[in-house]
């Protein structure tokens, strides 16, 4: 890559961001596609969010992605908010158009697409989300939006997967939402009644490799089994779910989508998402620990 005085800049917004693999995934597809952009960790302390957008139109920056624990805190600071960014209550892309900033969120277009692009279509299915955080809340609307049927959140805090259900269901009043407790108990009762089952958990995140959402000894339900983790690709979640047969859906998917839809919303091309997965896949498989 060869920065110009015309170098386009975008970046990562977060903090830690060290361990991003946005960087590379990025600059190797604008290099695919000959754009004089770069990409760029930007780590920026909780309490030192507010001095973002000042700076971002200050450097002339043409948009940046938001990430943890950022998403919600920088809605404040948008000139504009995306209706879905708004629905989800969070923001992981900002676009900088003459110095407005413009708040978008790619998780659950990404997240959908991921479903898609396998053959599993939400519409009409009965979801089993575990986790009921920042991630949650993306997957939660991203499958009401596209048409399931009930949407089930179980969480080790009860009260979060509560308050979701409070926040989206004043949204899509036709869906069935219900919350509990992820407990064996729970898990044990949930059998046969899902066609999707989603781990939104950091449960089985590197280094952490032995844990999983789903207790041993309790069979998953016979339903397409999904993790949003992606470091292990392989997680322990998912290989309980193959050694049951059942089909699954891994966590880079997403990751490459999200990432695809914020490079459109910058830059106006279709994303080189091959390119994107093959860079994502090469560095994931030299077993490093990495984030969104
Ligand atoms: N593939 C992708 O593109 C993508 C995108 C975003 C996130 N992710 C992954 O998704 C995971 C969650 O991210 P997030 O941003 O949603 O994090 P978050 O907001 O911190 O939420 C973490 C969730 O995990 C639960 N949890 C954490 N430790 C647990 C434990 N020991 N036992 C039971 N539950 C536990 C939390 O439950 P409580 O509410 O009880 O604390 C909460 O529901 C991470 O692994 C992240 O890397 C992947």
């Amino acid at each position: 890559m060869k920065i110009t005085g015309e170098t386009k800049i975008v970046g990562i917004l977060g903090y830690p961001v060290a361990h991003s693999l946005s960087p590379l995934m990025h600059n190797a597809a604008f290099a695919a596609l000959g754009l004089n952009w770069a990409y760029i960790p930007l780590p920026v302390e909780p309490e030192r969010v507010e001095k973002v957008t000042p700076a971002l139109r200050t450097f002339n920056f043409m948009g940046a992605n938001v990430t943890v624990p950022h998403k919600q805190a920088i809605m404040r600071y948008m000139d504009e908010i995306d209706p879905v960014a708004r629905e989800i209550g969070a923001v992981n892309t900002i676009a900088v158009r003459d110095g407005r900033m413009l708040g978008f969120n790619t998780d659950a277009d990404g997240f959908l697409q991921s479903l898609l692009e396998t053959g599993f279509s939400p519409r009409g299915a009965r979801c089993l989300v575990l986790g009921a955080g920042g991630a949650a809340r993306a997957v939660v609307f991203s499958l009401a939006k596209a048409g399931a049927r009930a949407i089930s959140i179980f969480n080790r805090t009860v009260e979060r997967a509560a308050f979701l259900v409070d926040d989206i269901s004043s949204v899509y009043a036709d869906i069935r939402f219900s919350c509990e407790l992820l407990s064996p108990q729970t898990l044990d009762a949930a059998n046969n009644s899902f066609d999707l089952v989603v781990n939104t958990t950091s449960l089985g995140m590197f280094p952490q490799v032995d844990a999983s959402p789903w207790d041993d000894g309790i069979p998953l339900p016979e339903a397409v089994i999904c993790d949003l983790v992606y470091t292990p690709i392989q997680t322990k979640f998912l290989q309980q779910a193959a050694s049951q047969g059942l089909p699954t859906v891994d966590g880079t998917g997403m990751l490459i989508y999200q990432g695809a839809k914020a490079f459109e919303i910058w830059t106006g091309e279709p994303a080189p998402v091959a390119v994107l997965r093959q860079t994502l896949l090469s560095v994931l498989k030299t077993g490093k620990q990495f984030s969104d």
